[in-house]
């Protein structure tokens, strides 16, 4: 082992157990499932939120949704398993009611998550990867979420919380095991994650308008953009001031404006270096050979 062997923290390896038939697909399901399909010009397209709806019934994907996929998009089993495996926002094994990510890219790293992933992985006795024995809670170590302007991140049913801190990430585990009710600083209610994977599939909650769509960092940028120029939904960021330019040092300011005061110089103009065209060209000098031979004659 020389410790630069790749690892992966992909929880889950395999393919779909097949052999596991628990299933919570009904009637219902099977319907929605259709409707999904029906919702693309070419029906396979619903393959991703269909297995997120097969989420939300089975907690995972389940033999019995691979195959209800498959029947109803006309492809094989192994081709639905074969997206189900790839997409790590898949389970093979069932998730917690409570599907804790906690982001340690670059940026979150740098801004602490991987403290806050020990300190969730204390407070709640698992490692990332892993599901609780209560089933209150799984742990997954997440790549980046597109929110590393609040770095470092947490998710929670794939609802952000922002710049956590290990004591904010206990509390908020508190909170959520005691049923309290919590709501994303950016986001809606949480829910469970079943519930969210129902959203993900296409079937709105109604809760997507609670929470605001961006915070002030993300709206930074905004300040500068007129009323009329704001995308609609997102409200006003505060306007910038202007930037002051840095005062010049006063060698450098002298010499600006000695720079400033003498006019350009003209370039002056090219001397031309080729001979004129009127010139001819020097006749070359008669052969050696055929003055010797005249002489000879
Ligand atoms: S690095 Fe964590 S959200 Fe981007």
């Amino acid at each position: 082992m020389s410790g630069h062997e790749f690892q992966h923290h992909f929880a889950e390896s395999g393919g779909v157990d097949l052999s596991d038939r628990a299933t919570n697909l009904n009637e219902k399901a099977y319907g929605e499932l259709r409707e999904l399909a029906s919702r693309y010009p070419q029906p396979r397209s619903a393959l991703l939120p269909m297995l997120h709806l097969v989420q939300s019934y089975d907690g995972r994907v389940s033999a019995a949704g691979v195959e209800a996929c498959a029947e109803i998009l006309g492809i094989s089993a192994a081709q639905v398993s074969g997206v189900a495996t790839f997409y790590t926002m898949y389970h093979r094994k069932p998730a917690g009611k409570h599907h804790i990510g906690v982001c340690t890219t670059a940026l979150c790293a740098v801004m602490g998550g991987d403290a806050v992933l020990d300190a969730v992985e204390a407070k709640l006795g698992v490692s990332a990867g892993a599901v609780t024995a209560d089933g209150k809670f799984s742990l997954e170590r997440v790549e980046c979420n597109a929110a590393c302007d609040f770095a470092p991140v947490m998710m929670v049913n794939w609802e952000y919380f922002d710049q956590m801190t290990p004591q904010k990430a206990a509390q908020l585990l508190d909170d959520l095991a005691a049923g309290k009710q919590v709501q994303s600083p950016r986001g809606a209610t949480v829910t469970s994650w079943q519930e969210a994977e129902r959203v993900l599939a296409g079937f709105p909650d109604g809760r997507a308008d609670e929470g605001p769509s961006a915070g002030p960092a993300s709206l930074a940028g905004l300040g500068d953009l007129k009323p009329g120029e704001i995308p609609t939904g997102v409200p006003a960021a505060k306007k910038r001031a202007p930037r002051k330019k840095p005062a010049a040092e006063p060698a450098a300011q002298a010499t600006a404006a000695a720079v400033k005061a003498e006019p350009a110089a003209k370039p002056a103009p090219r001397k031309r270096t080729a001979a004129p065209k009127a010139e001819t060209a020097a006749k070359p000098a008669p052969r050696k050979r055929a003055a010797k031979k005249q002489e000879e004659k």
